[in-house]
This record gives C-alpha cells, structure tokens and sequence, in this order.
C-alpha cells in the first residue's frame, strides 16, 4: 500500500470544499483514463455537506455526470424513503439535485427479505458492472466515514462481518451506535480492492477513534478502520481540525 495521505482541513466546511476537489479530480481522471467513473458513497451525517456542494459546482471542474456511476459502502436496512437511510441522504443532497440519471445510481436494495439475501443481490451487481474486474470489483473511488466506535462503512468491531473475505459485500446486525438496524456492507476486499479510498472526518467526536487508527495503535478488531489498506490503491484522510486534535504533528 502506498503511504496515506492526510489533509488537516480549518473545519466542516473546507473539509466538504476539499472533498468536493479531491473527488471531481479522481472524476475527471477516470474519466480521461478509462471514460467512466464509479464511486461508492458513504452514509452518516459527515457527507451531506460534501454531496450538496458536488451536485451544485457547475464551474468547468465539474463532473460529467453522464459518466459517473453511483454505488453505496453500506446501507442501514430500512426502507429508502425512511429518515435513516443512506440512500435517501445521497438523493435528496446530491442524486436529486445533479438529476443523476436512476440507471446511474446503484442503491443497496432493502426491500429483500432479508439483508443477507440484498448483500448476495448487490455482490452480483457490482460483479455484473465489474464484470471485466476479476476477481473483485474495482471501484474508482470509495468515500468512508469513520464512526466514533472506530467502525468503517458497517464493520463494526468485533463483528463477523470483519472475517467475510469471500465476497464483496456482506450483512451485519446493528453495532452499538444508532441506528440499531441491521446493515449491508461492502467488505474488506471490496474495499481494499478499490483505486482510492477517501475518509472524511470530522468533529471532536471522532479525535480519538482518528489518532487511535493513524497512530497505529489499535486493533482492526477495536477499530474496524485500521483493516482499510488498499491493496493496490491509494488511501487519503480528509480531517477537520477537531478531529485532528489528538495526534502531534
Ligand atoms: C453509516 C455509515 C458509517 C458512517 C460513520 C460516521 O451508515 O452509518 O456509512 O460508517 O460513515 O458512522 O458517521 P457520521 O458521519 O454520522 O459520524
């Protein structure tokens, strides 16, 4: 794995205008090298910020959206119309107001029986659009969030899903941070697998569970974040100030 880098932003706000940078730039690369882009999203409170400036930044580094190909990290099984779900979050700050075309937008299904059946449903969707991508799915660009707990995307620590490594995505019973609702994740390989991943981190909140896996100093049992080692890919952390504020510089 290539060093990771890191960009300590002033707050929410220029980390949102960084991220925004960062992606339109991986964008427009992908685009030139390969003539699409594939990106998952992550859910959470973090990313609104981001999406909302993505969707409306019409100058000449914006994004062809006709080329851009919209996945999930991970969803929380309730329906997409419901407050919680992370689906609704990406159409109603970004999806909705770039008018992404719906056969660009690949949502997590959660209207499956159950959610290990929407995680083998989705395995199969992304091995279909990956389909020249053997054996795991080569997204371009995969957004996490890092939750206080240390969990990424929905591997909470301690869980079984930490140990799925035959298949690119997997289900979860809740972890211990609301909302308690069972999830669907991308795994470890998927993940790892990608052409970069990104991390968008901020708040006070998040100091510790940040300087615990950047310092090095936890398990990925504790903090699920330090398994997110792309294999290939590169790693970038985009952090605001106050979740910087525990580790030296
Ligand atoms: C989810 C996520 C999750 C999130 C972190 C951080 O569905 O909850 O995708 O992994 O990124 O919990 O969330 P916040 O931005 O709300 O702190």
């Amino acid at each position: 794995m290539e060093k990771p880098a890191l960009t300590i932003c002033r707050d929410a706000d220029q980390l949102a205008e960084t991220a925004v940078d960062f992606i339109t730039r991986q964008a427009s690369a992908a685009i030139a090298q390969r003539g699409r882009f594939s990106i998952a999203l992550t859910g959470g409170s973090t990313p609104g910020e981001t999406y909302r400036r993505w969707a409306h930044r019409h100058d000449p580094r914006g994004t062809d959206w006709t080329k851009t190909y919209f996945f999930f990290g991970d969803e929380r099984w309730v329906r997409h119309d419901d407050e919680r779900s992370n689906y609704k979050l990406a159409q109603e700050t970004l999806l909705a107001p770039a008018a992404i075309a719906p056969d660009h937008v690949f949502a997590m299904p959660t209207d499956l029986p159950t959610p290990r059946e929407a995680a083998e449903h989705y395995a199969a969707t992304l091995q279909n659009f990956f389909a020249g991508d053997d054996p795991l799915p080569v997204i371009d660009l995969v957004l996490l969030g890092l939750g206080e707990d240390g969990h990424v995307a929905s591997l909470f620590p301690g869980a079984a899903s930490l140990a799925v490594d035959d298949s690119p995505v997997t289900w979860s019973p809740p972890g211990t941070l609301p909302p308690s609702v069972d999830r669907v994740t991308l795994t470890y390989p998927a993940i790892n697998a990608a052409r970069q991943v990104l991390f968008l981190v901020s708040g006070g909140r998040k100091a510790r569970p940040f300087a615990d896996v950047w310092l090095g100093r936890a398990a990925r049992d504790v903090r699920p974040a330090v398994g997110v080692r792309p294999t290939s890919g590169g790693l970038a952390w985009l952090v605001d100030a106050a979740a910087a504020s525990e580790i030296a510089r």
